[in-house]
């Protein structure tokens, strides 16, 4: 199965989101990631709950929301009731992520865990049982456009081999650097869902882009 594609709106037009929108929809894509920054755990500042709130019913597709904000349990709630379909939270941005997660599933949505560059996975290991998505960071978050980190590859691997150890049922997501040449060599890594902001978005053809990155994970 083709690699799932999340076209992330940080690289949009924001006065013509919902063009941008459906362009990607229309094209295939099965998320839109949604990146949220609180000038604090990143130094960009983008949107809140708003902003998904505003895109739920305009797209079927599932909103796929990346907090890179500072303790995101205070945020949980207002995500969720704005429509989040998968609600991530970073390893690094709070001391108690296990009470994260419970958070976001016990409000009946996906839950998912994202590491940076700096971060192992074996951190991450106790709460894997419990999280529908882990999220590894292919570039250090905060800004769109900057170039894929190959030794992210290896955490990659090492989450599709525990996975398949025990039976986790996790999606693996890739999110930063995207192009049909990284998101190749991450769907060889074992992962399954990428996120792709300028890839998709600056140049002339989203859908082609799309296209070619469902082309090149076959
Ligand atoms: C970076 C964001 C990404 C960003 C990716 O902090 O989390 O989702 O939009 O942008 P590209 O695909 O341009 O690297
Ligand atoms: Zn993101």
């Amino acid at each position: 199965m083709s690699i799932k594609v999340a076209p992330s709106i940080l690289a949009a037009d924001y006065l013509n989101l919902e063009r941008d929108v459906k362009l990607v929809e229309d094209a295939g894509a099965e998320y839109l990631h949604i990146d949220v920054m609180d000038g604090m755990f990143v130094p960009s500042i983008s949107y809140g709950p708003g902003w998904v709130k505003a895109l739920k019913p305009k797209t079927n597709m599932v909103l796929d929301v990346h907090l890179m904000v500072e303790q995101p349990e205070r945020y949980i709630d207002a995500f969720v009731d704005a429509g989040a379909d998968i609600l991530g939270v970073h390893y690094e941005a709070t001391q108690h992520l296990h009470r994260a997660l419970q958070q976001i599933n016990d409000h009946g949505i996906k839950s998912e865990v994202v590491i940076n560059p700096a971060t192992s996975v074996t951190v991450i290991e106790p709460i894997l049982h419990m999280v529908d998505q882990v999220l590894v960071m292919t570039v250090n978050p905060g800004f769109g456009g900057q170039k894929f980190l190959p030794e992210t590859l290896a955490k990659i691997t090492e989450l599709a081999e525990l996975k398949a150890q025990n039976g986790y049922h996790y999606d693996i997501e890739i999110d930063g650097g995207a192009n049909d040449e990284t998101t190749k060599l991450a769907y060889e890594a074992g992962a399954t869902v990428a996120v792709a902001g300028s890839y998709v978005y600056d140049k002339v053809d989203p859908a082609a882009k799309i296209e070619r990155l469902k082309e090149v994970t076959k």
